[in-house]
Parts: structure tokens; sequence; C-alpha cells
């Protein structure tokens, strides 16, 4: 799979040793930065792994800060984009199965990178189940209507 990553300063300790493990399971990387530990505004890298998702340059994206919190609430803006938040294999699992995520979002200050790379792979591994297209179909209509 094509991956877009994205970090702010907070996920950036963690950047090359994900990057590297999602490269180890068989996948390529779009990296749209952040480059350095230099504080920086969370949003702009939430922004661009959600344009090379919705331009499916990409066919998936992950996104680092803090709490993972900030990166989803930006990315969600996007139309088409189903950012989700995890913090545990289980909510890894479901934010796939469920919610048809296009985006992972962890945070770096609350889990270890071994963690965040095992909710990766989830999140990769695991397929949407269709019983619940009718929601994904409302968000849509969600984001058209408003
Ligand atoms: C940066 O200090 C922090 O606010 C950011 O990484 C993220 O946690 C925001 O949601």
């Amino acid at each position: 799979m094509r991956i877009a990553f994205g970090c702010d300063h907070a996920g950036f300790a963690i950047k090359e040793k994900l990057i590297n493990y999602i490269k180890s399971i068989g996948n390529e990387i779009i990296d749209c930065g952040t480059y350095s530990s230099k504080s920086c505004d969370y949003t702009d890298f939430a922004l661009k792994v959600a344009q090379n998702v919705v331009s499916k340059k990409a066919d998936k994206g992950i996104l680092i800060c803090g709490t993972g919190i900030g990166m989803s609430i930006a990315a969600n803006k996007v139309k088409g984009i189903r950012a989700a938040v995890c913090w545990n294999k289980e909510t890894a699992t479901l934010i796939s199965q469920h919610n048809d995520a296009n985006i992972i979002c962890a945070g770096a200050r609350f889990a270890s990178v071994e963690d965040i790379c095992s909710w990766i792979k989830i999140f990769l591994e695991t397929k949407f189940e269709e019983r619940h297209l009718k929601r994904i179909n409302k968000i849509s209509q969600i984001e058209q209507q408003n």
C-alpha cells in the first residue's frame, strides 16, 4: 500500500522508527513532514496527508501528534476523510471494521512506539465490514449537506 505519513514536533521523535516499520511490512511511504523537532502546527501535516488520501495518491494515511486528537480534528475537515484516533488494539481494529477510517491518528505522548506500530499494522490489515456501510453513507451525506 502507499501510505501518507505526517506528524508534528510531538510525533517527530518516533517518526523514523514508525516509517521504517511501515516500510518493513511492505508499504511505500509518502513523507508529508514534519522534518525536524522544531515546533510546528499539526494542522499543516493533517491537511497534506488528507489531500494525499482524497486524491488517491495514497491508499491510507497516518498522523501522529501529541494526542492524535488535533490531527484527527483537522484531517476530518477535508471531505472524504474519516480520521480516527485509536489507543489500543481493539480500537485500531474497530476504526477499520466499523468506521472505514482512511487515516489513523495516534498520540506519541501517550503510547510507546511499539504499541503505535502494532495499531498501524492492525489498521492496515483489517477490512471494513459492509454491514456498516449505511452509516458511512450517512457521514458522507452530512458532509454534502453542511
Ligand atoms: C503540541 O504541543 C500538541 O498540542 C499537539 O501535538 C497535539 O497533541 C494536538 O492535538
